[in-house]
């Protein structure tokens, strides 16, 4: 996309904003950009608009007003053909704001020139008001109800900015700034998406009439260095016997589901996890939005695609499943189940295909086996449900149980096996499992502990040639590393 056009877009909403209520305007939402037509309503008169303007007494207005003005010389007097991808951008854009302030005799002290250029600059070149939240690297979640809240997650924890966008128009501008390069659109017809930003981050924004506090936004930032298996032990999520367990599942082929609730750290846990597949294995990965970083060098990746606008050309997991089996696949890892995929993925782990991973949404290993009874159902074949269930004790060697505390930690709180039926009913059995002590200070406190259990499977962990000291299940000597 050209400067100019972007530069237009975002032109256009400030006038529609400028001249509310315009008894023109249809469109309930405000302003979505309308292919760079913002330039046929450019003002003619930067005077007359001044004039027009609310006294000097109200601060943030009168520094409103002077961004906006700020913001539209240099719509008009930036070269359209300049690409804005180019550094120069920037050091052009510097230039026209220092003339432009020159001539305008307008008197800012440092640090406000310098935050008006940042305003202006994250207005044309990035993402308004939430750049600096995108920059910030502590930031794990950015999320916006409507334009007047806008929160974050840092360790774990939901905290209140003080940023705020001009307006709904204002944020919507910035939806469509972030769905509009991916070919997506958002507006009453298709109220919600998904997308992402071009490092990588998870967006899903929703706008009126579906949301009803004004367009809303949540971005689960994506990080350029995702969390290893040294710091989960850190941060107590995990102890290092039950990595070594863990390791030992992931080399000899068993098939893991890891289970939690929203934003608990499955993702996480299936990359790390994902990291102890031998080098030497060909990977197929399938996800609706790749967050998966994997170091091996044998992966192919694979991406859902949501319907067109027509409502055409989806691609969905089940498809993509089904196709991956055809690509002479060591490992499937399927980044999250949500349908009828899942009947695809246990029938792959039950004709050969051992060693595959994925993620669900579940509150507990019981209830992540009823999830998946559920999913299959959802393939729509009329199977009966005890076939389903067998199916699935056969496929799922381990389910991991991952949960967000309410000190905002998110630990392994069950590493459990799925051992084979009894009657009707899948038996379990908990290998490991999170014994919390108290909550002082703020932190919950506990240690994820062996239940002194050893699993079924462990003939086949030795026949894959690892070893795994007794003391790993809590039976004998603790082991010294
Ligand atoms: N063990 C951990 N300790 C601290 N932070 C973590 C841990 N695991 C994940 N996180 C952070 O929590 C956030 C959510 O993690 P992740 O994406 O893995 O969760 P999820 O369960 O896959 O979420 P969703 O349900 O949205 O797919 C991320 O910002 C991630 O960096
Ligand atoms: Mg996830």
């Amino acid at each position: 996309m050209s400067l100019m056009r972007r530069l237009e877009r975002g032109q256009s909403a400030e006038e529609a904003q400028r001249q509310n209520p315009a008894p023109e305007r249809k469109d309930p939402t405000g302003d979505l950009p309308a292919g760079g037509s913002g330039n046929n309503q450019r003002p003619t008169s930067l005077r007359a608009r001044r004039i027009s303007q609310p006294p000097a007494g109200a601060a943030r207005g009168g520094y409103m007003d002077l961004k906006t003005r700020v913001q539209n010389r240099l719509l008009a007097e930036l070269d359209p053909t300049l690409d804005i991808k180019k550094d120069e951008v920037r050091r052009t854009i510097q230039e026209l704001f220092d003339q432009i302030l020159i001539e305008e005799n307008t008197v800012l002290s440092r640090p406000e020139r310098q935050r008006l250029f940042e305003q202006i600059v994250a207005e044309i070149l990035g993402f308004g008001p939430l750049q600096p939240l995108l920059d910030d690297s502590s930031v794990t979640e950015i999320m916006v109800n409507g334009h007047k809240n806008v929160y974050v997650e840092r360790n774990g924890k939901l905290h209140r900015t003080p940023i705020a966008f001009e307006s709904d128009a204002h944020v919507m501008r910035i939806i469509d700034r972030i769905v509009a390069p991916l070919g997506r659109r958002v507006d009453e017809a298709s109220p919600y998406v998904d997308a992402r930003l071009p490092d990588g981050s998870r967006v899903n924004a929703v706008i009126p009439p579906i949301s009803l506090v004004g367009p809303t936004l949540t971005i689960r930032m994506f990080s350029k260095d995702p969390i290893t298996v040294e710091q989960l032990i850190e941060f107590g999520s995990l102890t290092t016997e039950a990595v070594i367990f863990l390791k030992a599942c992931v080399e000899a082929n068993l098939n893991v589901v890891i289970s939690g609730g929203t934003g608990s750290g499955k993702t996480t846990l299936l990359n790390v996890l994902s990291s102890f597949v031998p080098s030497d294995q060909r990977i197929v990965t399938i996800e609706n939005a790749a967050e998966l970083q994997l170091r091996q060098e044998h992966v192919v990746t694979l991406e859902t695609r949501p319907p067109n606008i027509e409502g055409k050309g989806e691609i969905n997991a089940q498809q993509l499943v089904v196709n991956a089996l055809r690509m002479r696949p060591d490992r499937i890892i399927v980044g999250e189940i949500r349908a009828g995929e899942a009947l695809d993925m246990l029938q792959a782990m039950n004709t050969g295909h051992d060693g595959s991973m994925t993620t669900a949404h579940a509150n507990s290993p019981r209830d992540t086996l009823a999830r998946l009874e559920t999913m299959t159902l959802m393939a729509g074949y009329d199977l009966p449900v005890r076939a389903i269930r067998e199916q699935i004790a056969s496929a799922i060697d381990l389910v991991v149980q991952v949960d967000r505390q309410r000190d905002g930690s998110r630990k392994v709180i069950n590493i459990t096996e799925v051992v084979g039926m009894e009657g009707d009913v899948i038996t379990l059995t908990d290998i490991f499992q999170f014994e919390q002590s108290g909550f002082e200070e703020g932190k919950v406190i506990g240690q994820l502990r062996s239940t002194g259990l050893r699993p079924n499977f462990l003939d086949r962990i030795e026949d894959a040639g690892i070893h795994l000291p007794p003391s790993i299940f809590g039976v004998g000597q603790r082991p010294r590393y």
